[in-house]
């Protein structure tokens, strides 16, 4: 899409360096490198014949190009939605939502829960993999959700931090002979789990979680300047079934009530949270820096916040480290914005310098987005 006017321009395969059928929702931007390593999963066909085949890429920041590429196969065909970053990981967790070659060819859903399944997660290295590089390791069932941040430690351990919850997320995709339990989701647990990984473990070593924080959420986000690096600070949404909902104004909430946003920190355990009102609900906040700071979580927290008692929408803007005081700014949207925001904040000198590029390019084909530092290639 061209940023500047949200207008399609196309499917973009890095000027045909990409010759996988998908591409992960979740690319991660390593802030030191400026590079952005990205993932493919059940990539080995045509994206929907249940291959076992993972890609992991690395493109360079001021032409895009792709600097690294290996396949590694999956010990089954799972779900992978979101990935971690350290300076030299790469994380993959992989969920036991199965897709089924068989099951595909009758018809059937593309992908299965599996309770019986464990969770994986698989680990490979950023420079210079081979295929027979990749280890997973095992953890009892779970569904995961998105990543907070990752780093390694002085040990060289992998700390990983991720939601996961007690159960199937996705209900309308059950086990096979199931009926979907759209009840047993509003009742998951999703807490948000620290996993300390050996990145030299053999492969399928049984993993347990290092910490819990205790909250009940999803969405988390960290200040991405310090993707690969040791954080503290991150954001979430949270359900918080104890607060009031008038569900008389507003009906039921479709796709969940995230009613609370809340600011924690591992290092202080701090649950810094704001609680709107009884017909409210949270989209996806970002964590957008204070110009010129770079201390972690000097900045703002930016989410959407739907009125759904009368259909309209607010932008709420909070000091990040200070969420409890309630928003410093709202701006009062006049129209409705769905629940679904999923995305990143994107500074406009970013997009400037992306203009600016495309037009130098003299075709209407697109470019990468140039890093501050220039380097010819
Ligand atoms: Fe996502």
């Amino acid at each position: 899409m061209d940023p500047s006017t949200l207008e399609t321009i196309g499917r973009y395969d890095f000027e045909g360096q990409m010759k996988a059928p998908c591409f992960t929702a979740h690319p991660k931007f390593d802030p030191d490198t400026g590079e952005m390593v990205a993932f493919a999963y059940e990539a080995g066909g045509n994206g929907h014949d249940a291959s076992c085949d993972i890609v992991v890429w690395t493109f360079e920041p001021i032409h895009g190009k792709k600097t690294e590429e290996t396949w590694y196969k999956a010990p089954f065909c799972g779900m992978i939605h979101d990935s971690a970053l350290t300076e030299n990981y790469l994380i993959l967790p992989m969920t036991p939502l199965k897709s089924d070659l068989d099951r595909l060819k009758s018809g059937g859903n593309h992908w299965s829960w599996d309770p019986d399944e464990d969770q994986y997660y698989g680990i490979v290295p950023r420079r210079g993999g081979n295929p027979d590089d990749i280890i997973w390791l095992r953890a009892k069932n779970g569904f995961h959700g998105h990543v907070a941040g990752a780093y390694e430690d002085e040990n060289g351990h992998i700390v990983c931090d991720s939601t996961v919850a007690d159960g199937n997320v996705f209900f309308w995709w059950p086990p096979s002979n199931a009926e979907p339990q759209a009840k047993a989701r509003q009742k998951l647990i999703s807490d948000t789990y620290r996993w300390v990984f050996n990145p030299k473990s053999q492969t399928d070593t049984q993993v347990t979680p290092f910490k819990l924080y205790g909250i009940n959420g999803e969405f988390s986000r960290i200040d991405d300047r310090f993707v690969t690096k040791y954080y503290s600070h991150f954001w979430q949404l949270q359900m918080d079934p104890t607060r009031f909902y008038d569900v008389e104004k507003c009906g039921p909430p479709a796709g969940g009530l995230w009613n609370v946003i809340g600011h924690y920190n591992w290092e202080t355990g701090v649950k810094d949270e704001y609680f709107y009102g009884p017909t409210c609900t949270f989209q996806e906040p970002v964590f957008i820096p204070k110009a010129g700071s770079t201390i972690e979580g000097e900045g703002y927290l930016v989410a959407l916040l739907n009125h759904l008692d009368v259909q309209r929408n607010d932008i709420l803007i909070f000091n990040a480290l200070n969420l409890a005081q309630g928003p410093i700014a709202s701006v009062h949207l006049p129209l409705r914005v769905r629940m679904g925001l999923h995305g990143n904040f994107v500074d406009q000198n970013e997009i400037d310098e992306w203009s600016r590029r495309r037009s130098q390019a003299g075709d209407l084909g697109p470019v990468s987005v140039a890093g501050k530092d220039e380097v010819e290639m």
